[in-house]
C-alpha cells in the first residue's frame, strides 16, 4: 500500500466512526496539503452516479476520476467521460459491453471481472457505490479488499445483502444515504455507549396519510412521483411503500452496530432534518440541510473535511418554515415490521426480503401487479423456510438469493 498521510489520518479518524477530541475543530487538518484524490464512480449512469460526476467536475482541483461503471447505459456517462477522462470505463452487462465496444471502439472499456480486480488492487482513494440492488454487493466487497480505499456507500443493498461480511470493514465505509450520513455526522466525537437511539427520518412518500383502501389502484406513474426527492425508479417505489426506510433500518443496524429496537423511524415530510441521535443523557443531535443528495455525496467524498459549496442551501426558519414529525402509519405501510422481523430471523432473511422486493417492484413497474401486492409478496417471502437459513459465504447466499427470486416469480407470476 502506498504511504499517504492524508489517507492514514482519515482511516484513523474513521476508527469507530468517531473523531478523537484532539482532532475536533479540524485544526490539525490545516497543515495538510491534500493530493488529488483518486475516485471511482460505480453506477455512473444513475441518479447518485450522475450527481457524483457533476461534483467531481465542480471540484476537479480536489478529485481525479479514475474509473466509472455503468450496467448498460454508457451514453449517459459519455459527456462526463469526455470532460473527466477516466482511465477506464466498466460496462458490467455482457451484452451492453458488446454493443458499447461497437459504438465506442476508442474507449478503454472493461468488463465486470476486470472491474472487480481494479477495485481490489488499483491505487484508489474513494469508491462511490451508486449501483442499485443487491448486485452492488460485490463491488463493495472488492472495494473493501483494497486497503487504501474508502467506500462511499449509497448502495444500501450491499449491507442488507451481506452486512455480516462487510461489517468488519465498517471503519472504511462512509455512508451516502442522507439519513445515514446525518447519523454519521451526529456521531462524530461520541462514544458508542452514550447512544440510546437512532431516529431515521422519512418523507412518508407520495401516499402519506392514505389508507390501504385508497392504495389499491395506485399506478406506477403515481408511485414514481416522489414529493421531494428525484431518484432512480426502484428507490422511488420503495419510498412509496416505505420499504426504502425498512432497508435503511437494516443498513443503520450494520453501519452503527445497534439493535433494531434502538432504531426508530419518524415521518418528517419536509425532509430537512435528515436523522437524529438520542443520547443516554436525554440530549439529541440532528443534522439539517436542504434535501439535495449532492450534500451527503460531497461529505462522503471530502470527509473529514468540508469543501465550500454554495448550492443546495436551505433558507431556514426565518422564512416561516415549520418542521413537523409524526409516527409511521405501520398498519397501512407494514414494511418496517418486515425489516425488524428479517433482522430478528438473521441469516439470509434480510437479503431474501430485499430480493423479493426487487422482483415485486419490477413486476409493479411493468404493470403486472398492483401496489398492495408488493406488501403481500414481502409478507409471504418472510415466512419461507429459506429465510431461516444462514449461508456461510456471500457466494452461498448469492446462489440462494437467485433461486429465491425464481421461487417468488413462479409463485406469484407463474413464470
Ligand atoms: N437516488 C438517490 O437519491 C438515492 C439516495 C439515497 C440512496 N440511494 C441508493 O443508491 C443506489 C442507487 O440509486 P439510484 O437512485 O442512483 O439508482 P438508478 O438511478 O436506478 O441507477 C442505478 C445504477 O446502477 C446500475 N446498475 C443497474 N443494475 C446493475 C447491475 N446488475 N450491476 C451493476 N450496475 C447496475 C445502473 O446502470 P445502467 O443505467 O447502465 O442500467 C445505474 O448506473 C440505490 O441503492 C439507492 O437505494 C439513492
Amino acid at each position: 500500500m502506498e504511504e499517504c498521510y492524508l489517507c492514514y489520518e482519515v482511516g484513523a479518524l474513521a476508527q469507530g466512526l468517531r473523531a478523537p477530541a484532539s482532532h475536533a475543530g479540524g485544526r490539525w487538518f490545516e497543515s495538510i496539503t491534500p493530493h488529488l484524490r483518486r475516485v471511482v464512480v460505480l453506477g455512473g449512469s444513475g441518479s447518485i452516479g450522475q450527481q457524483t460526476l457533476s461534483l467531481l467536475s465542480t471540484f476537479s482541483q480536489e478529485y481525479r476520476l479514475v474509473g466509472v461503471s455503468v450496467h448498460r447505459q454508457l451514453e449517459k456517462v459519455y459527456p462526463w467521460i469526455e470532460r473527466l477522462h477516466p482511465e477506464w470505463i466498466a460496462v458490467t452487462d455482457e451484452e451492453g459491453l458488446h454493443s458499447a465496444r461497437t459504438t465506442y471502439p476508442h474507449l478503454p472499456l472493461i468488463d465486470q471481472s476486470a472491474l472487480y480486480e481494479k477495485l481490489a488492487t488499483e491505487r484508489i482513494d474513494i469508491v462511490v457505490n451508486g449501483i442499485v440492488g443487491s448486485a452492488g454487493f460485490w463491488a463493495s466487497w472488492y472495494a473493501l479488499q483494497n486497503p487504501a480505499a474508502q467506500l462511499a456507500l449509497a448502495n444500501k443493498e450491499s449491507l442488507v445483502f451481506g452486512g455480516k461480511w462487510l461489517e468488519p470493514f465498517r471503519n472504511r465505509i462512509i455512508p451516502v444515504d442522507s439519513e445515514h450520513s446525518a447519523l454519521f455526522q451526529c456521531l462524530i466525537g461520541e462514544p458508542p455507549e452514550s447512544i440510546e437511539k437512532l431516529i431515521l427520518t422519512a418523507s412518508g412518500g407520495p401516499f402519506r396519510g392514505k389508507k390501504a383502501g385508497e392504495l389499491a389502484e395506485i399506478t406506477p406513474a403515481q408511485a414514481l412521483a416522489h414529493p421531494v426527492w428525484r431518484m432512480g425508479a426502484r428507490i422511488t417505489v420503495d419510498s412509496a411503500t416505505l420499504m426504502n426506510k425498512a432497508l435503511e433500518l437494516i443498513e443503520a443496524h450494520w453501519l452503527f452496530g445497534l439493535s433494531a429496537e434502538q432504531i426508530e423511524v419518524w415521518v418528517h415530510p419536509q425532509c430537512i432534518v435528515h436523522s437524529m441521535v438520542l443520547f443516554r443523557d436525554g440530549a439529541m443531535k440532528a443534522q439539517l440541510s436542504s434535501p439535495d443528495m449532492r450534500l451527503p455525496i460531497l461529505y462522503a467524498l471530502s470527509y473529514p473535511r468540508r469543501l465550500a459549496f454554495s448550492e443546495g442551501r436551505w433558507q431556514p426558519f426565518l422564512n416561516g418554515h415549520t418542521l413537523s414529525f409524526e409516527p409511521v402509519d405501520e398498519e397501512t405501510f407494514p414494511t418496517l415490521g418486515y425489516a425488524r422481523e428479517a433482522l430478528r430471523r438473521g441469516g439470509a432473511a434480510p437479503a431474501l426480503l430485499n430480493a423479493a422486493d426487487e422482483v415485486a417492484v419490477e413486476a409493479f413497474l411493468e404493470g403486472r401487479i398492483g401496489f398492495l401486492d408488493i406488501f403481500r409478496w414481502l409478507e409471504w417471502s418472510l415466512v419461507q423456510p429459506e429465510t431461516l437459513t444462514s449461508p456461510s459465504s456471500p457466494q452461498e447466499l448469492e446462489a440462494l438469493e437467485k433461486d429465491f427470486r425464481q421461487k417468488v416469480r413462479s409463485h406469484f407470476l407463474g413464470v
